[in-house]
């Protein structure tokens, strides 16, 4: 599939966006070990989170797909079965993380593997801790790689300091500190997303945060809860900032998950001179959730890096439009984990907004954006990953002449409507 973009003066229009990705994956996770039934309302039917909807279905796990609900019948912490073929979590990192700490945490053997994407992305930042609580893992590359084996089962307690801020690294560790006996905690450089924190919960879990360590202890009861997802705010990111460089326009987006360790890119944007404002603030499950309003602006460039980069990580593709259509100069540091996301991130931004004519120089761990506030049209390539795709039909926006981004199924990981959503506003 290819997406064509026609330059637009300006998006206006109220609307919805799809469930939460790094949610609805959790809910899946938690809904299968807790007792009893999970019903989820507002899952992202996109092929990442199915990616893990048929890993837990291969360990034995009830799961029933409706258009509206997901109902998960849970199987316990001690009730997954030993799969009787590969797992596969396709584009998914989430899954194939998450899903290594719980395969460390059962007594059975496993193997898992993902596309060509997934299979050159690092793994050895779980297995390494992973098997310092006693999993035993095989794998090409010394394991840093997949396809990897597992023979998981009486795991010890560690208490773990990540050198990397990664949601993935941590929320491995603390599920499978679940099946560890003691206190299991995780320690990051800067907080990532605490979405396995939050829902840990809301399942009836304790977890204690102390600064930035997390625990938990082995053997708990989860169980099954009505989950009410809420929009993603990464596949909002998108419209936040094609609303805010399309001058004249206005929008709305109905009910979006606003947890602060996802949320860097609206101070970033509003550090630029975005004007966005938050409506009917509430929480649900846990989780902040609100309205979001955004109208166009005149944005300056910015310098970001430190404490921010994991909150808006997955945005900073989306950020570079931004930054390109936006007066003065953007820095972007301490970023060097987009060289290892479903791909090189900095490369691909660059190499792409290039040939649009943005001025944009890559940097080991991060790029520099000479705003020029203009974008020429062109043919673009996805290089296989969703959020380059949508955040260069963003640019294909703003941009003189149409624009084609070539090679764009691959929307369907994260937002399966992400076209149809761009044609109605
Ligand atoms: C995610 C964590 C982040 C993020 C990814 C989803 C999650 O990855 O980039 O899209 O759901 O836990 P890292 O943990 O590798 O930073």
């Amino acid at each position: 599939m290819e997406l064509l973009i026609k330059p637009k003066d300006k998006i206006s229009g109220q609307f919805h966006i799809p469930g939460d990705k790094s949610i609805s994956h959790r809910s899946i996770i938690l809904g299968a070990l807790a007792e009893g039934t999970t019903e989820v309302k507002g899952f992202l039917h996109g092929e990442d989170s199915y990616s893990t909807v048929e890993c837990f279905r291969k360990m034995g796990v009830d799961i029933d797909i409706q258009e509206d609900k997901v109902i998960i019948k849970g199987n316990g912490l001690y009730g997954l079965q030993e799969p009787e073929d590969v797992l596969n979590a396709g584009n998914s990192g989430t899954t194939a993380r998450l899903l290594l700490g719980i395969l460390a945490g059962n007594p059975f053997y496993s193997v898992i593997t993902g596309d060509s994407s997934l299979r050159n992305r690092p793994m050895e930042r779980v297995v390494e801790p992973l098997s310092k609580m006693a999993a035993v893992f095989y794998g090409r590359k010394s394991t840093a790689l997949l396809p990897l084996s597992v023979l998981g089962g009486n795991l010890k307690a560690i208490d773990y300091i990540s050198p990397v801020a990664s949601a993935q690294v941590k929320s491995a560790i603390l599920l499978a500190g679940l099946y560890a006996q003691g206190v299991t905690s995780v320690t990051e450089p800067y907080l990532s997303r605490d979405h396995t924190e939050r829902m840990l919960k809301h399942f009836g879990v304790e977890v204690n945060k102390e600064g930035g360590k997390v625990e938990v202890e082995g053997n708990p009861r989860l169980t099954g809860r009505e989950i009410n997802v809420p929009g993603d705010f990464s596949s909002a990111a998108f419209f936040l900032v094609a609303a805010s460089i399309l001058p004249g326009s206005s929008i709305k987006i109905i009910n979006v998950g606003v947890n602060s360790t996802r949320t860097g890119l609206l101070d970033v944007l509003l550090e630029m001179g975005a004007k966005i404002y938050l409506e009917n603030e509430r929480v649900e499950n846990e989780e902040p959730v609100a309205d979001i309003n955004v109208e166009a602006a005149e944005l300056r460039g910015v310098e970001i890096g430190g404490k921010i980069i994991p909150r808006l990580i997955d945005e900073i593709p989306v950020l570079a439009v931004a930054a390109v259509m936006a007066e003065g100069k953007t820095v972007i540091r301490d970023a060097a984990e987009l060289r290892v996301k479903e791909s090189d991130r900095i490369s691909v931004v660059v190499q792409e907004l290039k040939k649009m004519g943005a001025q944009i120089e890559s940097r080991p761990d991060g790029m520099v954006i000479n705003g020029t506030g203009q974008l020429n049209g062109g043919v673009c390539q996805s290089h296989g990953d969703h959020r380059i795709a949508m955040a260069m039909a963003v640019a294909g926006l703003a941009a003189r002449g149409e624009t084609r981004v070539t090679d764009s199924d691959c929307v369907n990981i994260s937002f399966p409507e992400f076209s149809k959503a761009l044609k109605a506003l």
